[in-house]
């Protein structure tokens, strides 16, 4: 068997050179993944999801910007961040509900930075219930919140975004689209669901549009993660996952960090128009 000096020196017995031994004895900072340096303007990184994808990247050196609708609790939660990551989290508050709030936090954003790297579309709401009794407030909310949102804030934002590209070098937006716009689950969820349908489409029109701006676009349909939208303690959820998830647990943190600094980083730069399912299999077995 090959011993470790032989290794280390190489299969064919030569000396390797200080970066080759370097590479060989430590492990890879990967450029690949870098994204340190980089900016990031995350929607909804109070909680769940957004949460975690804003840790993932302040614990990488990338300049994190969250949002939510109540300053102080976002304060509180960009200093925890920051705090816990060791990186730079800073809070923007905006209700994307609002017709103006894209254009208001693109502003507020643009007040700080000059360029943007990574559009994390996270911000979401439900829109769940019967079709005897949703009402069109919580129709108009699934669809303001969730589809119509991500595009203007796209739009006001590709100034920033352009800013962002050079050779070799491209922005990234990534939007928060779910399973349940990739197949009708067993409860009600119509205005959900065709909003997150709608944001999918949208992810390839805006990549079709966007590719020649070396603006990258893409989505994540996530499965089950613990947030104040999915209980993954509850029984019914627990009972799903066990029933429906190949993988047999719901999503956890470093899953979507993972997927969101590949999209973000050099090594998913031929990425462009996808939907990715992150649900351990749960699409793919129906
Ligand atoms: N968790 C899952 O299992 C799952 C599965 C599939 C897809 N998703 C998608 O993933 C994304 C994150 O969901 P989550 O489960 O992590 O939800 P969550 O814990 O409920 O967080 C939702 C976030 O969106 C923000 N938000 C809600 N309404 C807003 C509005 N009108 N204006 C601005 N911000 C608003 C909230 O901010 P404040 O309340 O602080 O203002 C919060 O930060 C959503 O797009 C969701 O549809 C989640």
């Amino acid at each position: 068997m090959e011993s470790m000096q032989q290794a280390i020196a190489g299969h064919d017995g030569v000396a390797q050179s200080p970066a080759d031994r370097k590479r060989t004895e430590e492990p890879m900072a990967d450029d690949l993944f870098n994204v340190a340096g980089k900016v990031a303007l995350i929607t909804g990184g109070t909680s769940g999801i957004g949460r975690m994808i804003a840790e993932g990247y302040a614990e990488r050196g990338v300049r994190t910007y969250i949002t939510g609708r109540d300053f102080d609790r976002l304060q509180g939660i960009a200093a925890d961040l920051s705090a816990s990551t060791g990186g730079t989290c800073l809070p923007l508050v905006a209700d994307l509900a609002d017709p103006e709030g894209p254009a208001r936090l693109v502003e507020a954003f643009g007040e700080r930075e000059g360029k943007l790297d990574i559009l994390v579309n996270n911000a979401g709401t439900g829109g769940n219930g019967p079709i005897e009794t949703i009402d069109t407030s919580s129709w108009n909310a699934a669809m303001e919140v969730n589809l119509r949102a991500p595009f203007f804030l796209v739009q006001q934002a590709l100034p920033l975004l352009r800013a962002a590209v050079a050779p070799g070098t491209y922005a990234s937006v990534i939007n928060l689209g779910s399973i349940g716009g990739l197949h009708v689950p067993n409860w009600e969820a119509h205005a959900y669901g065709a909003s997150k349908a709608a944001l999918h489409h949208l992810t390839r029109s805006l990549a079709k549009r966007l590719g020649r701006d070396g603006i990258r676009v893409n989505a994540i349909a996530p499965g089950p993660f613990h947030s104040r939208m999915t209980d993954t303690t509850s029984e019914a959820v627990k009972a799903s996952v066990a029933a429906h998830i190949p993988l047999g647990r719901p999503g956890e943190a470093d899953d979507v960090k993972g997927l969101c600094i590949f999209l973000a980083s050099r090594a998913g730069a031929y990425v462009h128009g996808s939907t990715i399912a992150l649900d351990g299999g749960y699409i793919a077995a129906l």
